[in-house]
């Protein structure tokens, strides 16, 4: 097929051609080809020996030569064939241009015959050239502002090829927005331009690529493209958009300072400075725009001071925002504070009372106080409280008063002070509280007594005290303060014997130390028993009792007392009998002992210190007999004469000595006989002995007569005065000692006597009298002597019974006012004798 086509184009063009030559020939009778352009070396251009009729044979031989002129040799004489023949690649475009007729020149030299020949090859364009542009590709920049119908000139397209094979036209590729317009200039070349048909939108589509194609005629058609870039400019044509119509935020109000509160987002379409938004407060309070702080750039809304919900709970605010061009937009910025529990409830006191008597009732009132919190809802929400261990109670009064009250009794003496803490917390989370310390001072009242130290005071005190000692102290605590504790200490006054108590003891009432007024004799007085009071300072004041016992203790200060034998009262010695045929132990007699003292002090042990035969008797230690130790003996002599010494057991002993004589006799009349015989030895009384015997029984006379003489005046007197006044007989005139007389003076005698004898009766009590009549105080005596008579009469009446013991007592009673008589004299010494030897 392929070498049938290329045969066919060949006898085509052969024929072609020889018609050309032929033509050609006739007109200028010179050798003419055609060759297409770009024929392949080798290619067939003309039978050129032919047309020069030269033979083929000859051709070498004739020295037949193809010289081009030019440069290049493009084409060659086939010997053989006599042919003329393509060397090299020819290309029209390059040898003729835009020249419609292209024709290479060459002559073709016979050199035997020195003939040339010219001859010439036209060269036949092919489309062998696309058309083609300048570039590749055409930037474009348009603004989206362009109006449709702006042209645009574009690059026109060459073809080097000629007639139908250059440059036929333009289309462009496909476009919504652009057409092309082409028009032919005068000199028949078409110049393209780019038409906008329709308004640009860079937003829609920024950049728009076209292709322009330029083909040609040939065949098959060459094409040439041309990228068309287009860009749409921007322009401000887009106003910016805030991303909301309007912003809420709700943001708490404890938010630190620089927190971004909001970023407000406006969105612009355009670009570059188009693009660029600045936002900014449009309409905005005062106080919000000192609060927020907008950065017109980025939008943020930032905080430059704290919020606060009390102040402010919205803030309303017209935000906008501007592009580089004239557009804006605005919208609504609402931000909402939200409460936070940001304010502590604050607490006051409205009124106070800073001290309250601790005996005021319940429910008495302190402190009002008021709450307060800013914040709101839950978070203003408070609870009052104060330590439930406290006596105090906190009410609530009336909307926010509270009042504090006390809830039971105080007691001072307990807590005499009070910090009451109040707290208020409110409901919020975290809860905040404030607490405040309310000072109550209680102050004191007089409702203690004052408290002794011990239920029961004792107190011991050896006697014979220095008088004015101080005994002992007791204290006593009042648990008030000040004057209401201050103790003041007393002795309750009672008697103790008949004496006040008083006059042995006083306290002192600052310090309650007790001090002995006198120096105490425990025989006297072996225990005092009184009450001491304390009283506090207070008004009324309260006072309580303590009982106190103090307890004297013994001193051996008395010598025993020998009863038995009794002193001698009759001038002789006390005799006992022990007959002669008593066996040995037989009990002659016991001797008889006391001691004032107590204890030890009076526990008495006897000894046998001198005896006429030692070893006839024996002395029990503590019983005190006396004892025979062994059967008698003729040679015994018949009285026997025994000293017995009494001690006592303190510390030092005291003693006390008695005589006795024991007569060894079996009957009353021996013992008769024998006294004559004992009287003998008898050493006869001294001189001064009988002299005091003399003068005792002068006294005595001088007073007998005085009292005879006495007895004798009254009975004159009461006789006158029976005969004055006989009948009707008033002694109320008269003083009440002159109707004592004869009765009277043996009253007294009684009383005297009866008081003697009493006090003798009573063995132990008879030191005591003795006693008191050797010391001169006869401070207790006294008052037995200076009775009222009729006192006395009537003594005397109640005690008429026993008329038998009045008259011993009579004997005894002379004695003693003797005595006393005596013992005014001074004579005291005499006296202790005489009372021995009248007794006896
Ligand atoms: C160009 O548009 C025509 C008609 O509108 C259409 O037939 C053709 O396919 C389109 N070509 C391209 C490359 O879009
Ligand atoms: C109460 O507080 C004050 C001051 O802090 C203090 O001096 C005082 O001792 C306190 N009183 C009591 C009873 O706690
Ligand atoms: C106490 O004794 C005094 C005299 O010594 C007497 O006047 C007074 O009445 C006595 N009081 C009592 C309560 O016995
Ligand atoms: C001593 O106190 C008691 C109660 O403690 C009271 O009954 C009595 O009367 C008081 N005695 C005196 C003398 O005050």
């Amino acid at each position: 097929m392929a070498m049938e086509t290329f045969f066919q184009d060949c006898r085509r063009r052969a024929v072609f051609c020889f018609i050309l030559v032929h033509v050609w020939q006739a007109v200028t009778g010179q050798i003419h080809y055609s060759i297409p352009e770009e024929a392949e070396k080798g290619s067939f251009v003309g039978p050129i020996a032919k047309d020069l009729k030269l033979e083929l044979k000859e051709l070498s031989r004739r020295g037949v030569r193809i010289v081009s002129r030019g440069r290049t040799q493009y084409f060659a004489l086939n010997y053989k064939s006599g042919h003329l023949y393509v060397t090299e690649r020819i290309d029209r475009e390059v040898l003729c241009g835009q020249v419609e007729k292209c024709v290479l020149n060459f002559d073709t030299i016979v050199g035997d015959s020195m003939k040339v020949y010219g001859a010439e090859v036209e060269i036949t364009d092919i489309n062998d050239n696309a058309p083609t542009f300048h570039s590749e590709k055409l930037e474009l920049k348009m603004s989206e502002l362009t109006a449709p119908g702006t042209h645009f000139p574009l690059d026109e397209a060459r073809d080097l090829d000629l007639g139908t094979n250059t440059l036929q036209g333009y289309k462009l590729s496909n476009s919504s927005h652009f057409s092309l317009n082409v028009q032919e200039a005068v000199d028949g070349r078409q110049y393209t331009e780019l038409v906008l048909e329709r308004p640009l939108d860079r937003e829609e589509e920024a950049i728009h690529n076209l292709v322009l194609t330029a083909y040609d005629g040939g065949d098959p058609v060459r094409t040439g493209t041309l990228q068309i870039q287009v860009t749409v400019l921007d322009a401000n044509d887009n106003a910016p958009v805030f991303s909301h119509h309007s912003y809420e935020v709700s943001v708490r109000e404890d938010i630190p300072v620089g927190t971004t509160v909001v970023i407000l987002k406006a969105i612009d379409l355009d670009e570059g400075v188009n693009k660029e938004l600045k936002y900014s407060f449009r309409k905005i309070t005062e106080r919000a725009s000192q609060i927020f702080h907008l950065n017109s750039q980025t939008g943020e809304i930032t905080l430059a001071r704290g919020l606060d919900y009390e102040e402010s709970t919205l803030h309303e605010i017209e935000v906008q925002v501007h592009d580089g061009g004239e557009l804006f937009d605005k919208s609504q910025l609402l931000i909402f504070v939200t409460d936070v529990n940001d304010n502590a409830p604050k607490l006051e006191i409205t009124s106070l009372i800073s001290s309250i008597p601790e005996n005021s009732p319940p429910a008495t009132a302190i402190a009002l106080l008021n709450v307060q919190d800013e914040d709101s809802a839950e978070n203003a929400e408070v609870t009052c409280s104060i330590p439930s261990n406290l006596p105090f109670l906190l009410t609530k009064a009336y909307g926010n008063y509270y009042s504090l009250v006390t809830a039971r009794a105080l007691d001072r003496e307990q807590v005499a002070a009070y910090n009451i803490t109040v707290t208020v917390t409110d409901h919020g989370t975290p809860p905040l509280s404030t607490s405040i310390v309310i000072p109550l001072e209680i102050l004191d009242t007089n409702d203690n007594p004052p408290h002794f130290l011990h239920s029961i005071y004792t107190s011991y005190l050896m006697e014979n005290n220095p008088r004015g000692a101080s005994i002992f102290s007791l204290k006593a605590d009042d648990p008030d303060c000040g004057e209401n504790s201050r103790v003041t200490y007393s002795i309750i006054e009672h008697n103790i014997s008949d004496s006040p108590v008083s006059s042995f003891l006083s306290i002192n009432s600052e310090t309650g130390i007790v001090y002995g007024l006198i120096s105490f004799d425990y025989e006297e007085m072996r225990e005092i028993k009184f009450l001491v009071k304390a009283q506090d300072g207070g008004s009324p004041s309260l006072s309580s009792n303590v009982s106190v016992t103090l307890f004297i203790l013994d001193q051996n200060d008395n010598a025993p007392q020998i009863l038995y034998p009794s002193p001698p009262t009759d001038g002789s010695m006390g005799i006992e009998l022990a007959p002669r045929s008593s066996e040995p132990g037989y009990l002659v007699t016991k001797v008889v002992a006391v001691d004032a003292d107590s204890g030890q002090n009076a526990w008495l042990s006897y000894q046998l210190i001198k005896a006429t035969e030692p070893g006839l008797f024996t002395l029990g230690l503590h019983t005190g007999e006396i004892r025979t130790a062994r059967f008698f003996l003729e040679k015994d002599a018949l009285k026997q004469s025994l000293v017995v010494l009494v001690k006592d057991n303190g510390q030092p002993p005291l003693s006390a000595s008695a005589t006795l004589t024991v007569v060894l006799a079996d009957t009353i009349p021996a013992i008769l006989s024998d006294l004559s015989s004992i009287s003998a030895p008898v050493e006869p009384p001294s001189d001064l002995t009988f002299y005091l015997v003399l003068a005792v029984a002068f006294v005595s006379c001088l007073f007998f007569i005085f009292l005879l003489v006495l007895l004798a005046v009254r009975l004159h007197r009461w006789r006158n005065s029976q005969l004055f006044e006989s009948g009707s007989v008033n002694f109320s005139g008269a003083p009440v000692s002159q109707f004592v007389g004869i009765d009277g003076v043996r009253a007294f005698l009684h009383s005297y006597c009866q008081e003697v004898s009493l006090t003798t009766d009573s063995r132990k009590s008879q030191f005591n009298i003795s006693k008191a009549n050797y010391s001169n105080t006869l401070s207790n005596k006294d008052t037995c002597e200076i009775k009222d008579p009729f006192l006395i009469a009537e003594d005397i009446n109640s005690s008429n019974g026993d008329s038998a013991n009045t008259q011993s007592l009579y004997d005894n009673c002379i004695n003693q006012i003797l005595l006393r008589s005596m013992q005014t004299f001074g004579v005291n010494y005499v006296l202790s004798h005489l009372e021995y030897k009248i007794q006896g």
